[in-house]
């Protein structure tokens, strides 16, 4: 089953001829793709509605990494969410751009992938008017919070026993303007 929306250009700047797989947007036929790398890779599971509302309501941000030779084989995939907070400031509510998820196959990682499924889906969240990025990621988790770094993301707080697990979250954000 295909929704309107998976009929527009769909695939998101082919990469380089070196580069083994390309960054397109998600459809309805990849979810299953999608939850088996989030299956392996996280420990965090979500329902199968729970990827279909994302997909429903954050098209445009919601990429897949898929191997070249293979576009239907899931091998990494990126979703956002908008949340509306009050701002530090004032009482005035802002929308945020929300990272719910993001995973690479393990046999798929240090080729770039996460950057570039972050850096194709960053500017699509953008257009829902947000002020910054926001995103959790377990303190013992380097090599996110590595990732997240590098694309200019700052700790800006702890969230104690955030993980069901009791494991402590870094809040991490980035202006949307820097
Ligand atoms: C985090 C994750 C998405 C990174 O995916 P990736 O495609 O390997 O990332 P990239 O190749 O784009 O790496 C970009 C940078 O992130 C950092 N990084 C990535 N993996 C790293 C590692 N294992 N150790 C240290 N730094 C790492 C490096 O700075 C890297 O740049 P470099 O390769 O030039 O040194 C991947 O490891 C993963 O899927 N992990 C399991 C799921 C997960 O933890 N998701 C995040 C939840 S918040």
């Amino acid at each position: 089953m295909g929704t309107e929306k998976e009929s527009k250009s769909n695939f998101f700047g082919i990469h380089t001829k070196k580069k083994d797989y390309i960054i397109r947007r998600c459809t309805t036929d990849d979810l299953e793709g999608v939850i088996e790398v989030n299956e392996r890779e996280l420990p965090e599971d979500y329902p199968y509605f729970f990827y279909k509302s994302i997909l429903d309501n954050y098209s445009d941000s919601f990429l897949v990494a898929c191997e070249r030779d293979n576009l239907e084989k899931i091998i990494g995939y990126v979703m956002w969410r908008i949340e509306r907070t009050p701002s530090i400031n004032s009482l005035k509510l802002v929308n945020k751009g929300h990272l719910v998820s993001i995973a690479v196959s393990e046999a798929w990682r240090r080729k770039g992938i996460a950057t570039a499924l972050l850096k194709k889906s960053m500017p699509e969240i953008k257009k829902q008017d947000i002020s910054e990025y926001v995103l959790e990621v377990r303190v013992s988790n380097y090599p996110a919070i590595n990732l997240y770094k590098r694309l200019g993301y700052k700790i800006q707080t702890i969230k104690k026993a955030y993980y069901r697990d009791g494991e402590n979250a870094y809040y991490m954000v980035r202006k949307t303007k820097i």
